[in-house]
């Protein structure tokens, strides 16, 4: 109930400003601003912890780099939508169950097919995500039953899309998914036609592991905001990918890597390279974040991995360009790198095009989002922030005779 907390957060839930927020006006009480919603708490979850401060990411109890060296994206997606790790029982039949689901309805193939092939990925997916709803029996089923299996095929289905969407854009048959194998392994198979070796498969399962969830960003917001007018799941999940196309939020990663292309063709010294677009004004792509003031936790253990990988490939130069890149930002502005900044190189010593790294981040992500609809559906509250109004007021209608319009 309280406002103005220890750590300076506002509690606001359902976003509906409490009375001792407010002060009283001519016009009413007027809440408290916080532009962005920065620091504003907006709901109660026991999903995920960030702790910006200490640069710590804790789901369900467990740290980040724990679960990215532990556990598998299938076993973080059950402990997202259940509160707890599973058993061996309840892993083997959640990865049964996802491979069920894996395969697309041929209309929904049909709608790639009709997608432009230069159409961006997101885009793509977005357009089929919405589409997967009319060939879901229980797509406006609201029961948790029913919002739960939804929840497992869209995982399924989504890695599908993607890699059917790749194919076809380049002219080749999609690739029917495997019944076997886990997410990363079988969405490698589906993307290439071949069977990947055991570090890429390890590789992307983790860095699918450390996109599961993050708080309130952005694209869960929007997610939960949608899923609080109790619209179907699948209206959430398309907004959710929207707001995550976004190159502040998700869309991020595809830039960064555009980035390091252009360092390396044109042969700028990295460091230079961030000075000169400083000096323009311009933003670094895959630095900065809105609650860590410190190194993102995702992006320390996506470092580690990019030294493996790079090691295992003989290939440096990445690593190279990010370490000047992050050592002159640091100089420069003191800000770190988030996920986003080493997600992309990592992906690609994986061989996966620099377009499809935020569909990546969809195909792990969609465990969070689901995970918070979820919560979200378990004690709903509508969720409806203000807007301070700077426009005018008292203005009178004039007749249409006598308005001169906007054009001259
Ligand atoms: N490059 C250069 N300057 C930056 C960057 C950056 N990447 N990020 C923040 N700044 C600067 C801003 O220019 C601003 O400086 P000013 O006060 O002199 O104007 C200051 O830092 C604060 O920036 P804000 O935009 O107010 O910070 P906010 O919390 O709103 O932004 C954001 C967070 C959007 C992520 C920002 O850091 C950014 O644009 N980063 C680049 C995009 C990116 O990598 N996004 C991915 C985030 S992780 C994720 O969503 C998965």
């Amino acid at each position: 109930m309280l406002l103005g907390t220890a750590t300076g957060q506002w509690r606001t839930i359902g976003l509906r400003l409490l009375a001792t927020n407010m002060h009283a006006t001519s016009n009413g009480p007027s809440p408290k601003r916080s532009l962005g919603l920065a620091d504003v708490v907006a709901l109660e979850s026991s999903i995920a912890s960030v702790d910006g401060t200490r640069g710590e990411l804790v789901i369900r109890g467990y740290a980040i780099d724990d679960l990215a060296r532990e556990t598998s994206f299938e076993e973080v997606a059950y402990l997202l939508w259940h509160g707890a790790l599973p058993g061996r029982r309840e892993l083997r039949e959640l990865c049964e169950y996802l491979r069920a689901e894996r395969t697309l309805s041929p209309m929904v193939l049909d709608v790639l097919r009709l997608t432009p092939e230069d159409a961006s990925p997101m885009a793509a997916v977005r357009t089929s995500v919405s589409a997967l709803a009319h060939f879901d029996a229980e797509a406006d089923d609201m029961s948790r039953e029913a919002n739960y299996r939804k929840a497992i095929r869209l995982t399924a289905r989504i890695p599908t899309v993607i890699a059917a969407f790749d194919r076809i854009r380049k002219g080749k048959e999609p690739i029917a998914p495997s019944n076997a194998g886990s997410t990363a392994e079988n969405f490698l198979y589906m993307l290439t036609g071949k069977e990947p070796g055991p570090s890429a498969k390890q590789a992307l399962d983790a860095a699918l592991v450390l996109h599961t969830e993050h708080g309130l960003n952005a694209s869960t917001f929007t997610a939960r905001v949608i899923g609080a007018t109790l619209a179907d799941i699948y209206s959430a999940i398309t907004g959710a990918i929207g707001a995550l196309k976004g190159p502040l939020h998700g869309g991020a990663n595809i830039k960064v890597m555009q980035m390091l292309l252009e360092i390396d063709r044109s042969r700028d010294d990295p460091s230079e390279y961030v000075r000169k677009r400083l000096a323009a004004g311009e933003r670094i792509m895959g630095f900065g974040h809105r609650v860590y003031r410190t190194i993102d936790p995702r992006a320390k253990v996506l470092r580690s991995m990019l030294e493996a990988l790079g090691e295992e490939h003989d290939n440096h130069t990445w690593a190279t360009y990010c370490d000047h890149l992050v050592k002159t930002m640091a100089s420069e502005k003191g800000i770190a790198p988030n996920v986003d900044f080493y997600s992309a190189p990592v992906y690609y010593l994986l061989g996966i095009d620099p377009d499809l790294y935020t569909p990546l981040f969809v195909m792990s992500r969609i465990t969070g989002w689901t995970a918070h609809l979820l919560e979200q559906w378990t004690n709903n509250r509508l969720i409806r922030p203000r807007a301070s109004y700077i426009g005018p007021h008292n203005l009178r209608v004039p007749p249409i005779t006598t308005r001169s319009g906007l054009i001259a």
